[in-house]
């Protein structure tokens, strides 16, 4: 079973996809791989992980395509090539196209850092700072044509700390990415018809 993860910068959510993978933390049974990481920047640092650690990698890059729609067919054949059962978002910071996303449907997971519905988009950390919010975290869901929408698969709660930056959150969520994110893909695979 083939896993693609699409990724646009430091790849340390798909970095720990791969090692749970590779621990076999998903135990015999699921026996799925990451097979292969795809960038649509050339210099995404997670890409040098990918290829340290045997896998494949691509970069299809958004700047030599006219449309989304164009970038997104690209982004498609990429991936198909692998035949995934699961295509998952790590930090990739490109908004899809309807078609991109109805042609995974089911199958297209990503992560966000907030606990959603709250604070959809960018600049989470900050918003939430500057909200009072006394908690925040991060939401894998499933995607759909709508923004950081989709059913929600789980969820990480931090508490905010008296005089946190922005930056000092989102450590403190990240590192719950890096437990939750590979977890909630075990889970996926595990409610796949075998
Ligand atoms: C994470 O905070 C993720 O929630 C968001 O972008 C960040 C990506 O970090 N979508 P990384 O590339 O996985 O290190």
């Amino acid at each position: 079973k083939n896993i693609v993860i699409l990724i646009s910068g430091s790849g340390s959510n798909m970095a720990a996809i791969v090692r749970a993978a590779e621990q076999g933390r998903w135990g015999e049974r699921l026996n799925a791989r990451v097979a292969t990481v795809v960038s649509n920047r050339a210099d995404a640092e997670g890409l040098r992980f990918a290829k340290d650690h045997g896998i494949a990698t691509a970069v299809v890059d958004h700047k030599g395509f006219s449309s989304r729609e164009a970038f997104d067919e690209a982004l498609m054949a990429e991936i198909d090539r692998f035949e995934p059962v699961l295509v998952v978002l790590a930090g990739f910071m490109r908004i899809l196209t309807p078609a991109f996303v109805a042609h995974y449907e089911g199958r297209l997971l990503n992560i966000h850092p907030s606990l959603l519905p709250a604070f959809p988009g960018l600049n989470t950390h900050q918003r939430a700072l500057d909200a009072g919010c006394q908690f925040a975290g991060a939401t894998v869901h499933q995607v759909t044509a709508e923004l950081d929408h989709g059913h929600i698969l789980a969820q990480a709660v931090v508490p905010v700390l008296q005089g946190d930056s922005a930056e000092d959150l989102a450590a403190r969520v990240l590192t719950q990415e890096h437990l939750m994110y590979p977890r909630a893909v075990a889970e996926f695979l595990r409610n796949l018809p075998l």
